[in-house]
């Protein structure tokens, strides 16, 4: 094997190599061995890999280290082809970041990692590196690498930091600008976007320094994924403060370098969802099945195009989605408050199964049995209808879609209802339980959805979808139905 001695080359050779090195993020030595091989193999893989890096702003990482060499990277990631700086800190949660390593890289990401020393305690640099496929940085004073102030190079030279697991440690750190080794000295200097994952015994999260280091955090720019509510790595613990998964920090990673055209930005859209609850006495109400699953997801999908989106939800189990606004309401008055105070709106969608009635008289006391009297009976009253009233509203939605969610006559009765609403769209969808949509129990908690577009223009047939997917259709409908009808002066 081809050999060179660094100190006997001359000085304007020495001199593009380290240039070379500095450009690519290796040590001299590095750049050197790789040139060799690269000259032995008569490979050019190694060299289009740094070729392609030099003429980016990123430090080099190998073309074939972005994805697994076996297997080609998943399609369609909104980072693929984006640089990462994984910081690792010392938490029992690190061990996770090897998994978010891989699933970084199968997706096309480059992953270059920063461990702290505690880290290393957990999990080694070796396999770090293996799943990176570079080299991983421990040290602020590495002769090697600082002899051009490597560590700004690595804290600029990335489109994202993340910081998974973030200890309390390094958040005390970081909220006071300390900068004692690679990784705060790393994150004082970044001019980048930070994601960190908080992952520590819930005590530790929940004490009055780490509240005010994280508030501190939040306020300068940085982006947090969780922690997240359950059980810990010790036995017998539990609470908040488990790192996020990786696939959860994986698809916050998507949308924080997501790229992609938001052509909703600028509007306001109000979305409803789920049940409403009618108070029956201070502990019974009446409800229904609605599980919230398709209006948040309409939510979401607005917001994934840009739209400023105040989702106005009844009571539901499931997560809110992501950067909305989130006002939680219980019955159908306490509902069309709050969606006429969100007004004005350019979009407006009405997903929540609002109760028809309610009862005439909330009990103050729980209602008694009375022996011998029979059952109570329980008067109704009409609950507001808040489709109709936007669609009469001075401050109408530009665009006004409600839902009806029917057992039977779906078209008939979907029609009938545009009329009165004054809605421009009504998503008639089938909810009777033996509909055959999804699982056992239809449409209503299922996670799939079929639905029909009822608009001035007739009628359009979707397929059985996903909700997902029936929001995401919706939403580029709704994409399209501004693009043609906005005027431009
Ligand atoms: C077994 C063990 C587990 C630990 N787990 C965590 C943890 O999950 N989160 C945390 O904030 N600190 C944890 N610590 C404490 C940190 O390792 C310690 O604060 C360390 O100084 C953090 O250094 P770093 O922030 O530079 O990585 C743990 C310590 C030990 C010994």
């Amino acid at each position: 094997m081809a050999s060179i001695t660094i100190r006997n080359l001359d000085e304007s050779t020495k001199q593009a190599l380290r240039e070379r090195a500095a450009q690519n993020g290796r040590s001299m030595e590095e750049e050197a061995r790789l040139l060799l091989a690269e000259l032995e193999q008569g490979s050019p893989g190694l060299t289009a890999g740094i070729v392609e890096h030099k003429s980016t702003d990123y430090p080099a990482i190998p073309v074939a280290a972005a994805g697994s060499s076996s297997e080609p990277p998943i399609a369609g990631f909104p980072a693929a082809g984006k640089c990462v700086l994984l910081i690792i800190s010392g938490g029992i949660a690190a061990y996770k970041s090897l998994d978010l390593i891989r699933r970084l890289r199968e997706r096309g990401v480059h992953v270059r990692a920063v461990m702290t020393a505690a880290a290393q305690q957990f999990i080694t640099p070796l396999s770090v590196g293996a799943l990176t496929a570079d080299k991983v940085f421990t040290d602020l004073f590495d002769r090697e690498d600082e002899q051009d102030v490597g560590h700004i190079r690595l804290a600029r030279n990335c489109d994202l930091i993340v910081v998974a697991p973030a200890t309390a440690d390094l958040m005390a750190k970081m909220a006071n600008g300390l900068a004692n080794d690679l990784a705060s000295t790393v994150l004082l200097a970044t001019n980048r976007p930070v994601l960190i994952a908080p992952a520590m015994n819930p005590a530790m999260w929940s004490h009055r320094a780490t509240r005010r280091n994280a508030e501190t955090l939040r306020r300068d720019g940085i982006h947090f994924i969780g922690p997240m509510a359950g059980e810990m790595a010790e036995s017998g613990e539990a609470g908040e403060g488990r790192m996020a998964e990786p696939m959860q920090i994986v698809e916050r990673i998507g949308e924080l370098l997501d790229t992609r055209p938001k052509p909703l930005r600028g509007k306001r859209a109000i979305v409803t969802s789920g049940p409403t609850h009618e108070p029956i006495d201070p502990v019974r109400y009446i409800a229904n099945r609605s599980s919230g699953k398709q209006g948040h997801a309409i939510a979401a999908a607005l917001a994934e195009l840009g739209a400023e989106v105040i989702l106005v939800s009844g009571p539901v189990s499931i997560p809110d989605p992501r950067d909305c606004e989130v006002v939680r309401v219980e019955s159908a008055r306490e509902m069309q408050r709050m969606v006429e105070a969100a007004l004005p709106a350019d979009i407006a969608v009405m997903v929540a199964a609002v109760a028809d009635w309610r009862s005439k008289g909330e009990a103050t006391e729980k209602m008694k049995k009375e022996g011998g009297k029979g059952p109570s009976h329980l008067e109704l009253t009409e609950n507001p209808d808040i489709l109709k009233g936007l669609g009469h509203h001075k401050q109408r939605p530009g665009l006004l879609i409600g839902f009806a969610a029917e057992t039977e006559k779906i078209v008939e009765h979907a029609q009938a209802k545009l009329e009165r609403k004054k809605a421009d769209w009504i998503v008639a969808n089938d909810v009777s339980p033996d509909s055959g949509i999804g699982d056992a129990g239809g449409v209503m908690g299922g996670d799939r959805n079929r639905v029909r577009i009822l608009s001035r223009d007739g009628v359009e047939e979707w397929p059985e979808l996903t909700k997902k997917q029936v929001a995401e259709r919706l939403a580029a409908r709704i994409c399209d139905h501004l693009a043609a009808t906005t005027t431009i002066a």
